[in-house]
């Protein structure tokens, strides 16, 4: 009996699945493949875009300077894992999610872009990888990085708790078409308002667990497309803003990174600005 060879991406090894391209040390994560043409048009002049199977988009390019790159990984955490495993394994050190999300607090606005520096685990992903007890983290450096560049570029911002889910609809407390609500749906949300959680998304604790298990930094920042107070959906130029935001703090990081290399450091600190 032949027994077939396992390809790199079935085995865990290295994949070819994004190309050899060189992609640089630093991945903004869109979930929309389509995010990717924005992304690339506020880069500077060159930027390659690229496509893969299963509709995953990517782009290669720098941002003022600064060697860039972005995959989009689709909605869930199921789709974020592979391209997270394999640019991680390709030795990718930083991922930082690009994203929207639904506020679940009256004093977030919508277009506010909101940065996670912890998730709460309801997505089904990183379940499989560890138990319930492990945190969802970000790395302190990627949201340190996040808060400048939205400083730098005077957007409105939060930073805190959001909740990621395995499911849009009765997983984010929704009524579904036909009716269908979960009794305690309500009940679950207003728990999570209480404990001050900001947003619901559907991958971010997905990446900060696997990241922290595969030993790489990762981060993420968010723009409000959806109000569960008000009721309210649409994009008001939030999404671009968020774009900005990753970029910059993509630009930022490339520099905190090699201050640290100077210095013989492991970890950014603020004295570090100080003292330049
Ligand atoms: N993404 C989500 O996961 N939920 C929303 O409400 C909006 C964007």
């Amino acid at each position: 009996m032949s027994v077939k060879k396992m390809s790199a991406a079935e085995s865990g090894g290295v994949s070819k699945r994004f190309g050899n391209e060189e992609y640089g040390d630093y991945i903004l994560m869109p979930g929309d493949p389509q995010r990717i043409d924005t992304m690339a048009g506020q880069w500077d002049q060159g930027a390659k875009k690229l496509d893969f199977h299963r509709g995953y988009r990517a782009a290669v390019g720098r941002y003022q300077g600064a060697k860039i790159a972005a995959v989009s990984t689709g909605m869930g955490g199921p789709n974020l894992e592979s391209p997270l495993h394999d640019f991680a394994a390709k030795g990718v050190h930083t991922f930082i999610r690009v994203g929207t999300t639904g506020a679940i607090q009256e004093h977030v606005n919508m277009g506010d872009i909101i940065i996670n520096d912890a998730c709460v685990r309801l997505d089904g992903t990183s379940k499989q990888y560890v138990r319930d007890e492990f945190p969802a983290a970000a790395s302190f450096e990627v949201t340190m990085a996040l808060v400048q560049a939205a400083e730098k570029l005077g957007f409105r911002y939060h930073v805190g708790t959001g909740c990621t889910t395995a499911s849009f609809f009765a997983g984010q407390s929704r009524s579904c078409f036909n009716g269908y609500n979960r009794p305690y749906a309500e009940l679950e949300m207003r728990e999570l308002q209480q404990a001050q959680v900001l947003n619901y998304d559907m991958e971010g604790s997905a990446l900060f667990t696997l990241a922290r298990i595969f030993g790489v930094r990762a981060g993420m920042c968010a723009s409000v497309i959806a109000h569960r107070i008000t009721g309210e959906y649409f994009d008001d130029g939030g999404i671009e803003r968020a774009c900005l935001v990753g970029a910059e703090a993509v630009h930022i990081l490339t520099d905190w990174d090699s201050q640290k290399r100077v210095r013989g450091k492991q970890y950014y600190v603020p004295s570090f600005s100080v003292s330049k």
